[in-house]
């Protein structure tokens, strides 16, 4: 066999076996539930800017953007910025003219100010105002319009009904062969304790949003492999490759 395809069988087989790994599945499941008490994924920036998640999702996105080769990240939930960056700095190593937007309710005036002030918002466009309000919608549907290769990352508000509004909106802009990546589903999995001053928690989160959507939307499913090779992610269940 050809060194390379070796190589690919031999890291399929592994994260494969993962899957199966009782061990490695307590270990990861200590770990996720101890750090987000401590609220790890605040400790990150990306080119500067916080970016609220864990190093490991970003790998799998630099992974899927490389694979994808979107022209447009449609994101919900800007926070400090460091995720529309992280996605903008992807597509300016891709070249081409791909863009991002961004979307949030909040948009913080010393967060705008920063990334406003940042290389990477020449290919960042950011709209203020509820991620699922037709008039920001139409505004996202605008610009689609005019691209390709489309990849949606959800990332806002963790509540199932909006969640699955979020869904239904921006999920058939995915591109067939693209990703419509759905954060914070691991709330399902956290110890219900966590959340008591959240209006999400178990029943009611991203990962129960993705489960009652797919049940009509066989054209995503759901990619356990890449859930399976981080062990550590925020997005179980949260990786949607469209396939049809
Ligand atoms: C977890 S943070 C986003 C983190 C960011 N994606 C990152 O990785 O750094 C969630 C953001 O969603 C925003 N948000 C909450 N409800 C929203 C809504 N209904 N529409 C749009 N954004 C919302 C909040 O203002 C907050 O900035």
């Amino acid at each position: 066999m050809d060194p390379i395809a070796e190589f690919q069988k031999e890291r399929k087989e592994r994260i494969i076996s993962y899957g199966n790994d009782k061990t490695l599945s307590e270990v990861t499941k200590n770990f996720c539930d101890i750090t987000n008490e401590k609220k790890y994924s605040y400790n990150f920036s990306w080119l500067g800017r916080p970016i609220i998640q864990y190093p490991q999702d970003m790998m799998a996105l630099q992974e899927i953007i490389w694979e994808v080769k979107p022209d447009l990240i449609i994101e919900t939930g800007i926070a400090h910025g460091g995720s529309i960056i992280f996605s903008a700095s992807m597509l300016e190593l891709l070249g081409g003219e791909g863009e991002v937007i961004g979307l949030d309710i909040d948009i913080r005036p010393h967060n705008r100010k920063e990334i406003e002030a940042h290389p990477m918002f020449k290919r960042i466009r950011m709209f203020e105002g509820d991620s699922t309000s037709p008039e920001i919608a139409e505004k996202v549907y605008t610009i689609a319009k005019k691209h390709n290769k489309i990849l949606v990352c959800l990332d806002s508000n963790h509540t199932h009904e909006h969640v699955l509004k979020e869904l239904m909106l921006y999920a058939p802009l995915v591109s067939v062969g693209s990703y419509c990546v759905v954060f914070d589903t691991v709330i399902e999995d956290l110890p219900e304790t966590m959340f008591t001053d959240r209006p999400w928690g178990k029943g009611n989160n991203p990962k129960t949003a993705v489960w009652e959507y797919l049940k009509l939307h066989t054209e995503f499913v759901i990619n356990k492999e890449i859930e399976n090779k981080l062990l550590i992610t925020v997005a179980p269940d949260g990786y949607l490759k469209r396939i049809l």
